[in-house]
């Protein structure tokens, strides 16, 4: 059954076409919108509706011997698990039991704009004790995740994975890992509200300079991000006392690599193995090995990976800052290395999306953009305060187009730092020279670099683009793409 793209359930019936959804009892027949000139790419739908319920609130968990207090979803982290099938209608019956108001921004999924979790833009607040039902239906699978829209809180252990299985996946895999990265502070150093007003203070001149002695503050900001943690966790483990992972010498494991950093990129490797990189933000590549990945905040990779016998650590490093982040892949005996140990394989160069190509099928259409927007970011430390298009958000004037054009965005970079730069409601495809490059919804600008990318404007609404490093979409690093019907 194929249904208008993205449209949310209650709204989602075609001209004269009645959905037959069986578990839906509540769908009504309304006209589709006056969409003129705009055809929206077709959505196949399961037919099923999945009922999820997700909880944010203060929870005590242990991040391997040292049990914090933060906010999460549920009692550990990563939170609660979302999963489904592309082309499910999925309702979130989401409780907000934090003491402050929160918002559900569901990363990667190309949704309706009125349950894309934006403050202000998209979907109200949920005030403290309050709930929201979101309702939406799945146009893609993929490994993506949620978090709030509220970038400090997601410097909490506010995050999640959502993984959206492919009906027609192949499954040449025995079994599947989910591995999520993140920088630490909260219960164990400076909070991330503080370090936000270190950051801002030290742009009045007057309050700079701290020395944080590694407990969780600034940094230099250059490449290494501008905050220094006193820990960084896969799967909510400390190095010391990571997570174990248990599989038999040959199997195949789909790994799913998701970066819910705040201010922190890594290169990720498993030692003893190459990575068979198989998927970029939910979206199939061209099958590539590696030694090692480079990844962003807010970037998800898939890879494949044929185990070897022993004990082998899966190793986040993260870039420009010390220390490393840690899983164990056991399918045999032997001594398990250091918490400090670093495989050779992050020694060489890692890949990076400047390298990859989108999977046959799943490139956009060759065409000459209707319209090419710039995107330039800007700012720096000195005076803690990072733009787009030379304004911070508050004074920015959002980016348009028109429903059904394909649009390019000419991304630049004048500073001297990466910045993951996020769209929401779809995917780009990465210009790549005389080829064609990746769907990604996050892409790492290098220093001083520059990417264009391509998308088509299939999904009206208000959406967000904008910087995935934390502090930077605080301090100013965010736009908008807007356009109606
Ligand atoms: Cu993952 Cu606007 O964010
Ligand atoms: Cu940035």
């Amino acid at each position: 059954m194929k249904v208008t793209r993205r449209q949310f359930a209650s709204g989602f019936l075609g001209t004269g076409v009645l959905l037959g959804l069986s578990a839906c009892s509540n769908a009504v027949s309304t006209s589709a919108p006056d969409t003129a000139s705009f055809s929206p790419t077709p959505v196949a739908t399961t037919g099923r509706l999945r009922k999820l319920v997700l909880e944010a609130r203060p929870a005590q968990v242990d991040l391997g011997g040292r049990v914090v207090t933060t906010w999460a979803y549920g009692d550990s982290i990563p939170g609660t698990m979302l999963r489904a099938t592309a082309g499910d209608r999925v309702q979130v019956a989401f409780k907000n039991n934090l003491p402050v108001p929160t918002s559900v921004h569901w990363h990667g999924l190309a949704i309706s704009n009125a349950m894309d979790g934006v403050p202000g833009v998209t979907t109200s607040e949920t005030p403290a004790g309050g709930s929201f039902d979101f309702d939406f239906v799945i146009p893609d699978a993929g490994t993506h995740w949620f978090h709030p829209h509220h970038p400090m809180q997601l410097d909490r252990g506010l995050y999640a994975p959502f993984i959206v299985d492919d009906p027609h996946e192949p499954g040449a895999y025995d079994t599947e890992w989910i591995l999520v990265m993140d920088d630490w502070t909260d219960g164990v150093g400076t909070s991330p509200d503080q370090i936000l007003a270190q950051l801002l203070a030290k742009s009045g001149g007057g309050m700079g300079g701290m020395d944080m002695g590694g407990m969780g503050g600034m940094d230099m900001g250059a490449d290494g991000g501008d905050v220094t943690y006193p820990l960084y966790l896969v799967n909510g483990r400390a190095p010391s006392d990571p997570q174990t992972l248990a599989a038999k010498p040959g199997q195949r494991v789909r790994l799913r690599i998701i970066n819910s950093s705040a201010d922190t990129i890594f290169t990720v490797a498993l030692a003893g193995h190459d990575l068979q990189i198989t998927h970029t933000d939910g979206y199939p590549i061209q099958p590539v090995s590696t030694a090692s990945l480079r990844i962003g905040m807010g970037e998800r990779y898939d890879a494949i990976v044929t185990l070897k016998d022993g004990v082998f650590p899966f190793v986040a490093e993260p870039l420009g800052k010390l220390g490393i982040a840690r899983a164990l892949v056991r399918t045999g005996g032997g001594a398990v290395p250091a918490a400090s140990f670093k495989p050779s394989e992050l020694t060489g160069e890692p890949l990076t999306v400047a390298s990859l190509s989108a999977a046959a099928g799943t490139a956009l259409q060759p065409r000459e953009p209707d319209t090419t927007q710039d995107l330039a970011l800007g700012g720096g430390m000195a005076n803690y305060e990072w733009t787009i298009n030379g304004a911070t958000y508050q004074n920015a004037t959002p980016l348009t187009i028109k429903a059904g054009q394909a649009g390019r965005l000419r991304i630049t970079n004048a500073t001297m730092m990466s910045h993951p730069i996020h769209l929401h409601g779809h995917t780009f495809q990465i210009g790549a020279a005389g080829g064609t490059g990746p769907r990604k919804d996050t892409v790492l600008v290098p220093p001083m670099g520059a990417v264009n990318v391509d998308l088509v404007a299939d999904n009206p609404g208000k959406w967000m683009v904008h910087c995935h490093n934390a502090y930077h979409a605080e301090a100013g690093m965010m736009t908008r793409l807007d356009y109606a019907t």
